[in-house]
């Protein structure tokens, strides 16, 4: 089987291509660099001895989209690429609209054109209302996003549920993402943030490497037993197999399913501190501060339907976690510039 990975060169894209590629799948991908480099392609490549097809474009450029698709026989379709920053999507909400949705509907139809009818989805598990009851679940109430990325995820499932409605034999996974962190076993490859972190693990490994004097914690009061935010922490390789389990999983069922893929696990902003601090021996200052707008106190998946129906389920513990992230960390101070 061949797989077209959008955003391949990305954090979750390098981890899906490296399994795919692992697991025998032939791969093409494409990425326009913008939230990455191709020296992570160049290391996929090495690491894995597998050369594939890459192509750098805008997946928005439904020219080069149709070329790709004539030039290869493409069975199924991973759609990764996408602007994820949840603060800068406030400041530009159009530009997240304009490439978060038009990536989507070029890709789509490019697809249809030439009868691709499978596609799993990058989905997030922002789509969920705030006020739903935890875990959540696939049936949990969706939408009251609060931000635009936010808007963008649930508005791509729409768009996706929609065209295969009409689509004979079409099957799309939603994959909800909870909080994604970690890195390869190898250290070759993990998360490679352009600036300042805005996520929990990659701001915690860059100041155990004295980038930051201290970690900034928001918000120390609430609803949890230490006071701090719970997230629902996945291993990206972890990730990355649910993305192949997706797949087995399309290829026999048609029409539109929708999965989280955590862990089940709720884990607090100092429980990770904490467990980063025992895998790598290097301890962490901190300062509680004022919570951060928009953040909930507690975001944790209900993973049972992913573990019956698509047989999958995270292996990986959170102390693999911290040691891969370090690992990776450590040894490309910085990124794949390193
Ligand atoms: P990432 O930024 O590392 O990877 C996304 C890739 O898509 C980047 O390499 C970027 O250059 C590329 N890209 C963006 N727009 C493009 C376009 N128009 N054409 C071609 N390439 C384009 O992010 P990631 O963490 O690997 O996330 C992958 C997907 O998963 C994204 O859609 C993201 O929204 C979603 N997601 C991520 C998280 C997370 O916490 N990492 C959580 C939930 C969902
Ligand atoms: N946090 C801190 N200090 C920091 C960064 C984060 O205390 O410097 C806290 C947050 O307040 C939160 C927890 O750490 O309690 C996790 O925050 P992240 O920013 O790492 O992750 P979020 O849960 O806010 O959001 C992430 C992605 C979203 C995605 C969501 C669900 O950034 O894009 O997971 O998948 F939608």
């Amino acid at each position: 089987m061949t797989i077209f990975v959008t955003g391949g060169a990305g954090y979750i894209g390098t981890h899906v291509i490296l399994e795919l590629l692992e697991q025998g799948y032939a791969v093409v991908a494409a990425d326009n660099f913008v939230n990455s480099k191709p020296s992570a392609v160049a290391r996929i490549k090495q690491h894995s001895g597998i050369d594939f097809s890459f192509y750098e474009m805008d997946i928005r450029d439904s020219g080069r989209l149709n070329e790709i698709f004539t030039a290869h026989c493409i069975d199924c379709v991973v759609h990764l690429a996408g602007l994820k920053a949840v603060g800068e999507s406030v400041e530009q909400p159009l530009g997240y609209y304009a490439n978060n949705l038009d990536s989507t509907i070029s890709l789509l139809s490019a697809m249809r054109a030439h009868e691709i009818n499978k596609i799993v989805f990058s989905s997030s598990a922002t789509v969920y209302s705030g006020n739903n009851e935890m875990p959540l679940t696939e049936e949990s109430r969706i939408g009251d996003c609060i931000n635009p990325y936010g808007w963008t995820k649930f508005m791509c499932e729409q768009i996706l549920t929609d065209c295969a409605r009409i689509g004979d034999g079409c099957a799309v996974a939603l994959l909800r993402y909870f909080n994604p962190i970690g890195a390869h076993e190898s250290g070759l490859f993990g998360e490679d943030p352009r600036d300042t972190p805005n996520n929990l693990m990659p701001f915690i490994a860059q100041t155990a490497m004295g980038k930051f004097s201290h970690l900034n914690i928001y918000g120390g009061d609430y609803e949890t037993p230490d006071g701090t935010g719970i997230r629902d922490y996945i291993h990206v390789v972890d990730l990355a197999l649910g993305h192949v389990a997706a797949i087995h999983y399309l290829c026999k069922h048609p029409g539109v399913s929708t999965f989280n893929l955590g862990t089940g696990r709720g884990v607090s902003v100092l429980e990770l501190v904490t467990a980063f601090e025992q895998s790598t021996g290097i301890s962490i200052s901190k300062k509680i501060i004022a919570r951060r707008p928009g953040d909930l106190a507690i975001c944790v998946a209900d993973v049972e339907k992913a573990k019956r129906e698509l047989s999958w389920e995270s292996k990986k513990s959170l102390h693999d976690a911290c040691t891969d992230t370090w690992r990776w960390q450590s040894t490309n101070p910085n990124g794949y510039d390193s």
